[in-house]
């Protein structure tokens, strides 16, 4: 029989072409003029996954996009792994910032990608992680090597909420019952540090309109006799945050889960150099919580950022203004035991009770989600150990993530099962930037390493 190694050997160059293919459709789940380009991703899925040897393969319809589904039940006696992963990619802009158009990809090689890495938006968050997932399959079937059964559930909303998947979970409990939930959508220490990803953050995403005067007026004659709204909200963003970079936000730290020293000390352990860090990014200096370290404050910490701001003027020369309207988008991310709904009530509460007379402020909730943490003794956790020590010689590092799947916890607590997430990205590939990239190593290492979690699954769960 024919060995991962030699498979992945035989059929690389189809294995790169096809997740090029699948890369040129512009699936952008935000932007409704899309909406033909993301449908047809999910018809392409669909077949993808009846050539990899899944048996019942369908393209489940739901109010917003459709969830492709597919799984091949060899005997009901054996364990059931659930693979999860998502077809729609984030909006490309800006533009001209990519080297490369984002929909036509190309490989190139990087300091950090010298066997080349595909360019594209989405090449690794989630098409071509996912499409590892298809791959493995793939090999599986095709040499006799599935040792269990498989489901896959492929959506097209993760880059706007999930909402739909959400229903769909609670609505199929009994179809998608599994014994653990396969993900690969997040990242990797380096190529030669790999590492499980053990945590995700949770997310509270809200809007901020504030509104002054009935309409925008000549900065001259009203300047300085009425609130302006830019000034008011940048001012009432500014208050978000203490002098120690705290947030100020009521209640905010209530629930947050406090690692002992000792976890933090376990933390410490994965390698960082924040030399490279601060180089990578061309920064003189990092910036963020008082008495935290960079990787505490991008996973086990909170955390309140403004992901956009606008209002009044921004096109060429000078207008002599004040608008009448100043608008934000925050995110906040949450870490185990926040609640995403209760933290925006909060936010919301807080806002309002901050806003100067002279100003209307509404706060408006977008979507959110719970963070999630999981076990590092699980039968999970140790297969996709050993599935790392067969393909990488190293014995992987377990790490939380900063970044969120906020379906994962509604996994759990619907499914009741574990999720184990294998990413293979790096934090360098850019995902949600301008010229997002997914090293060719990186994607056929997932494949190879993909089919010795489902072996090592199955055999310990015997
Ligand atoms: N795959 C990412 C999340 C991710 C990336 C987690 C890297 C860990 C490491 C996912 O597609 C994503 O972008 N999630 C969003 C949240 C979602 C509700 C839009 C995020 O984290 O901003
Ligand atoms: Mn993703
Ligand atoms: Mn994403």
């Amino acid at each position: 029989m024919q060995s991962i190694q030699s498979y992945i050997k035989d059929n690389k160059d189809r294995f790169l072409g096809e997740l090029i293919d699948l890369l040129k459709i512009p699936s952008i789940s935000a932007d409704s003029a899309y909406k033909g380009d993301v449908l047809k991703t999910a018809e392409v899925i669909k077949t993808s996954l009846e050539n990899a040897g899944c048996d019942h393969v369908e393209i489940c319809k739901t109010e917003g996009y459709p969830i492709v589904y597919g799984e091949k039940i060899i005997n009901k006696n054996l364990p059931t792994i659930l693979v999860y992963g998502h077809y729609d990619v984030q909006p490309p802009d800006p533009l001209d910032l990519w080297n490369s158009p984002p929909f036509e990809p190309v490989i190139q090689k990087t300091e950090l990608h010298p066997e080349g890495a595909i360019f594209a938006r989405g090449a690794c968050d989630d098409k071509g992680q996912m499409y590892m997932h298809v791959k493995a399959m793939e090999f599986m079937t095709a040499n006799n090597e599935l040792p269990c059964n498989v489901k896959f559930m492929i959506e097209g909303e993760e880059e706007v909420g999930s909402v739909n998947l959400a229903k769909f979970v609670k609505a199929n409990r009994e179809k998608l019952t599994n014994d653990v939930i396969l993900i690969s959508d997040t990242g990797m220490i380096a190529p030669d540090v790999p590492s499980i990803t053990t945590g995700l953050r949770g997310l509270s995403y809200v809007e901020v309109e504030v509104t002054g005067p009935n309409r925008d007026l000549h900065s001259g004659l009203y300047g300085g006799a009425v609130a302006n709204p830019i000034n008011v909200l940048t001012k009432m963003i500014a208050s978000l945050h203490d002098d120690n970079n705290h947030i100020t936000i009521p209640g905010f730290y209530y629930k947050v889960e406090n690692l002992s020293d000792a976890e933090r000390a376990e933390m410490a352990k994965a390698p960082f150099s924040l030399e490279a860090y601060k180089k990578s990014l061309d920064i003189d200096a990092v910036y963020g919580e008082e008495g935290y370290t960079t990787n505490e404050r991008n996973s086990i910490r909170p955390t309140l950022d403004v992901n956009g701001i606008w209002g009044g003027y921004t096109g060429e020369g000078a207008k002599t203004v004040i608008a009448s309207k100043a608008y934000a988008k925050i995110s906040m991310r949450l870490v185990p035991n926040q609640d995403w709904e209760e933290i925006t009530e909060l936010f919301k509460t807080h806002f309002e009770s901050i806003a100067p007379k002279g100003v209307t402020v509404k706060v408006t909730p977008h979507h959110g989600g719970q963070g999630y943490v999981t076990p590092i003794d699980s039968v999970g956790y140790k297969a996709a150990s050993k599935a790392y020590e067969q393909t990488f010689g190293k014995t992987p590092i377990p790490q939380r993530s900063g970044g969120s799947i906020p379906i994962v916890s509604l996994f759990e607590q619907e499914l009741k099962s574990k999720t184990i997430l294998m990413g293979f990205g790096l934090d360098s590939d850019a995902i949600h930037s301008p010229n997002e990239h997914f090293g060719v190593w990186n994607y056929l290492k997932g494949i190879e390493t993909i089919p010795y979690f489902y072996k090592y699954f199955t055999e310990l769960s015997k």
